[in-house]
């Protein structure tokens, strides 16, 4: 009888699953559904390397469900700041609150699908690391995994249906949540996206990619649009060694976070609203940071005196606790601009 697909990726996996934090040990434990569900939400668009600190904080913070779903928001998106897409963080709140008020995590996939922020993915990866349903697990890396092993080469995005169909035909019943970190581990140190070392496969002898010579071709990816770039400034306030930080309004980008205040390029798609306060502004220089839909260019004025008054609702943030404010990248960016100067 010859292997199947799952058979030997999971004797792979056996032998070379990576040590991750919210994985269980010993290797056949169930793992915590609430450690899997933070994991997952958090490695959506992020990797590996950037996600284990903010796992360890928050698993540190708010060791339970019950725990995370007590917390303030403000305090989640503070600790979330850096990690981006903060769509997630505050999902993370509602979906906590409606996870301890059930009780517990749903099992299935359909019930984990209702709760705020979690998509196909999530769902489908709690469902099978956490509880073992055999659920058809997709992200980049399995995609990719899946493209070389059939030789799918139709372009993405329009191949994740056929990719889907075929990730099914090779999800075991059982142990669906190993086999689905078994083609992310596979994908993330073997069959990567610039290099397949197909010597080294466990799925090499069956990998229609590899037999077409080239496996490195696939996923063929449809050309990318250049992404538009935006501009805008942010404003520097500084008095008595803080600065003064607004809140950003909770719709919109990076809703919620502490922020500088600026010219409101986010909803004028570029900037040139009003300066916070009136005054003489010195130009500190230019941060450059790239969102999922464009790129910014945003210049950085700060205000030439030293007892300015804002108007409205922000707080004067001390300098020397500038780390704690929870500023989102583009932000921390434009903070470390203005401060590398006195460093
Ligand atoms: N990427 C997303 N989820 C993952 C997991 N559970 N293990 C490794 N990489 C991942």
């Amino acid at each position: 009888m010859t292997a199947t697909a799952s058979s030997l990726l999971l004797d792979w996996y056996d032998a070379h699953a990576r040590d991750l934090p919210w994985r269980a040990t010993p290797a056949g434990a169930r793992p915590d559904p609430y450690r899997v569900w933070l994991s997952e939400v958090m490695l959506q668009q992020t990797t590996v390397a950037a996600v284990k600190p903010y796992f360890a904080k928050f698993t540190d913070i708010w060791p339970d469900v019950q725990a995370l779903a007590a917390a303030p928001e403000e305090d989640v998106m503070a600790a979330w700041a850096g990690l981006g897409y903060y769509s997630r963080a505050r999902n993370l709140v509602k979906c906590a609150r409606e996870v301890a008020a059930l009780g517990d995590f749903p099992e299935s996939e359909t019930e984990l699908r209702k709760l705020p922020g979690l998509g196909d993915y999530t769902a489908a990866a709690v469902a099978a690391i956490a509880f073992g349903q055999r659920a058809v697990v997709v992200d980049a890396n399995v995609e990719r995994v899946v493209a070389r092993l059939f030789a799918i080469d139709d372009p993405l995005p329009g191949a994740r249906k056929t990719i889907r169909a075929r990730a099914d035909t090779i999800t075991p019943e059982k142990r669906a949540g190993d086999f689905a970190q078994a083609m992310m581990d596979l994908g993330s140190s073997i069959c990567t996206a610039r290099d397949a070392k197909c010597l080294l496969c466990p799925l090499s002898a069956r990998c229609e990619g590899r037999a077409t010579g080239d496996p490195l071709r696939l996923p063929v990816k449809a050309p990318k649009k250049a992404k538009p770039r935006r501009t805008g400034t942010a404003f520097w306030i500084e008095r008595d060694d803080a600065v003064w930080l607004v809140k950003r309004p909770g719709k919109g980008m990076l809703g919620g976070m502490r922020a500088l205040p600026d010219d409101d390029w986010s909803a004028r798609g570029d900037g040139h609203g009003d300066a916070p306060v009136s005054g003489a502004w010195k130009g500190a220089g230019v941060v450059r940071h790239s969102f999922t839909h464009f790129d910014i260019e945003l210049g950085v004025a700060i205000h030439a005196g030293d007892d300015a008054r804002p108007d409205g609702d922000g707080e004067w943030w001390p300098l020397s606790a500038i780390e704690d404010a929870g500023l989102p990248t583009l932000f921390a960016k434009a903070a470390r601009l203005v401060l590398a100067d006195r460093m």
